[in-house]
């Protein structure tokens, strides 16, 4: 396994993090508690030393969850611990608040679910328009002074968001979608990060699966993937045709399909980790070859170049309604 800095942070994390949003049932159906666990362990002697959940996932659950497994096995000191609030979801149905009290609670809430006394870098889910930034300013700095949190991180933000929140508080990662499916990022986001050394762990490295290039054409999704363009008909069947093509690239380099595709992402130079979504073991094994492997510059745009194809034609499909 490999490791970095993030960002301007004391934090050494490995180059793949461990991501916990399968353990979301209205997403992901019901996994296996047990083979997550047996990831988790997995994931540890791989050397993985970065977890990332949030409160929101399984309106808590996820924490709850990580937090008796981390307590049962004694885990909490070899995990770079990451989360994240945002989301009230103490009403039927869950909306955007970053307002001073929120934050506070939610933190107290995170804490206690993830039965630790500390949260390594505590992360901003999403831009909330309507709470002035010197508020959440003001409530984050509190959690750092009394040494709840470490360090602050935001996700899902763009340029001119992450600029504002840091004339009020040090913004220390940035927790973006990219992949080679996700591109939108590399014009500004990862430049001002790289600019600014801000850390960058990239979500849905594999675009939630499609990108592993193990599906079926006859493959139906049964978790909320079935709704997701891409994910059925014909974008869907297109877009296994271009990844497919990857094959022999991976193949050059003695990678899989979705080892390339993190590989990919982690060869971007303002990139700091990869999160992977992981439900069992064998998901494990794939990605200490990723975070290990180098894909050289040349390949590097032969891989974009062959799915930004596949991409644009999955477009077309799905503008035509097919
Ligand atoms: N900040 C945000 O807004 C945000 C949003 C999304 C995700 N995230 C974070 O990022 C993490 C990863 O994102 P993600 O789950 O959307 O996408 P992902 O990591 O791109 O894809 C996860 C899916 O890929 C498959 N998979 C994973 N590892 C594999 C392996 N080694 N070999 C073969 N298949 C593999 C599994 O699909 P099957 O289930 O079909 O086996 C898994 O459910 C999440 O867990 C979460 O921590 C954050």
């Amino acid at each position: 396994m490999q490791y970095r800095q993030l960002g301007k942070t004391d934090l050494n994390v490995s180059r793949i993090c461990f991501g916990c949003w399968q353990l979301s049932p209205k997403f992901w159906g019901d996994i296996s508690i047990d083979e997550w666990r047996g990831a988790v362990l997995r994931a540890l002697e791989t050397g993985v030393n970065f977890i990332d959940t949030a409160d929101a996932y399984g309106d808590g659950e996820a924490e709850t969850e990580l937090g008796k497994f981390m307590a049962a096995e004694k885990l909490r000191g070899k995990f770079v611990l990451a989360t994240k609030f945002y989301w009230n979801f103490t009403q039927s149905e869950r909306f955007p608040d970053t307002r001073h009290d929120h934050i506070i609670q939610a933190c107290e809430d995170s804490l206690r679910r993830l039965q630790t006394d500390v949260i390594d870098l505590y992360q901003i889910h999403a831009w909330d328009a309507l709470t002035r930034p010197d508020e959440v300013a003001a409530a984050l700095l509190r959690l750092k002074k009394e040494g709840k949190v470490r360090w602050f991180g935001v996700s899902n933000l763009n340029v001119e968001q992450m600029r504002l929140y840091n004339r009020h508080f040090p913004v220390d990662c940035l927790q973006p979608p990219f992949s080679l499916l996700a591109r939108e990022i590399e014009a500004r986001e990862l430049p001002y990060c790289l600019d600014n050394r801000i850390g960058v762990i990239a979500y849905s490295p594999l675009y939630r699966g499609l990108l592993t290039g193990k599906y079926k054409p006859d493959h139906v999704f049964e978790d909320s993937r079935a709704k997701t363009p891409y994910f059925y008909g014909k974008p869907f069947h297109h877009l296994l045709n271009g990844i497919g093509e990857l094959g022999p690239l991976a193949e050059k380099h003695g990678l899989s399909i979705p080892q390339l595709a993190i590989r990919w992402v982690l060869t971007h130079p303002a990139l700091t980790s990869a999160i992977v979504g992981i439900k069992n073991a064998d998901h494990v094994a794939t990605i200490t070859k990723a975070a290990e492997a180098v894909l050289p510059q040349d390949d590097w745009h032969r891989a974009a170049g062959i799915i930004a194809n596949a991409k644009a034609g999955a477009d077309k499909l799905l503008a035509a309604g097919d």
